[in-house]
């Protein structure tokens, strides 16, 4: 009869590697290290990270539509600016995407907008202002918990700002001639960049 012992190390090798990438999809997300602030950078394309900034002002609109309307005391009003911003808000968002999110983020993300769809439910179930008012401002520390954590960057900005030519209106003390500068490569977390000096007296 043969061993099956290197069969066993196979699935065995497989197994692990099969775990560690979804913990790798599940849990770390697409990270990539600290910040010089000391937050965790999400690695995203440029519309990744438009698209969850997108969401981020629609989380702040409803916020201030939600102290809004209990100022009011207009509590369909508060229904509609929390209901915006409610779990089937990100039903729908790109499954790349979420694999990329960090699990933490995903918890806070998600806790936030179920929090929205409570506030709609007790503004529908017209509880007092105050008790929404507090329910608000225990969501919105979820806000702050996940913006002291997290950090978006860009790992494609920086293909998409090379070749790019940038006019500088500095004037040097010498020729007053406007300069252009030539971004050949740029450092995303670090605001810096390559530059190439173009010689514009001739065509400006
Ligand atoms: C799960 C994490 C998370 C939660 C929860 C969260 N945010 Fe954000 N938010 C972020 C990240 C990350 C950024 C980008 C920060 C950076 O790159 O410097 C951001 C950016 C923003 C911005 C800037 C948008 C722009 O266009 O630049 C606003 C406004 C904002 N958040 C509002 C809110 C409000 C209001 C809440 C709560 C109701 C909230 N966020 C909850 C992660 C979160």
């Amino acid at each position: 009869m043969k061993k099956t012992t290197p069969h066993w190390l196979a699935i065995g090798v497989l197994a692990v590697l099969l775990l560690s990438g979804i913990y790798k999809v599940v849990v770390v997300g697409n990270t990539g290290g600290l910040a010089n602030d000391g937050r965790t950078k999400v690695m995203l394309t440029a519309a990744e990270r438009q698209a969850v900034l997108a969401e981020m002002r629609h989380l702040l609109l409803a916020s201030q539509g939600v102290i809004e309307a209990l100022a009011n005391d207009d509590k369909v009003a508060v229904n509609s600016a929390a209901g915006a911003v409610g779990s089937a808000a990100v039903s729908t968002m790109d499954f790349s995407l979420r694999a990329k999110l960090p699990l933490s983020f995903k918890k806070l993300g998600f806790a936030t907008h179920q929090a929205f769809d409570e506030i709609a439910d007790m503004a529908t179930a017209d509880a007092p202002a105050k008790l929404i008012l507090l329910k608000l401002a225990s969501t919105m520390k979820n806000c702050i918990a996940c913006h002291e954590s997290y950090q978006l960057s860009l790992r494609a900005m920086e293909s998409e700002q090379r070749g790019r030519v940038v006019r500088d209106s500095r004037r040097w003390s010498g020729p007053p001639t406007p300069i252009t500068l030539k971004v050949l490569c740029q450092v995303p977390a670090r605001h810096c960049c390559f530059v190439q000096l173009i010689d514009s007296s001739s065509n400006s």
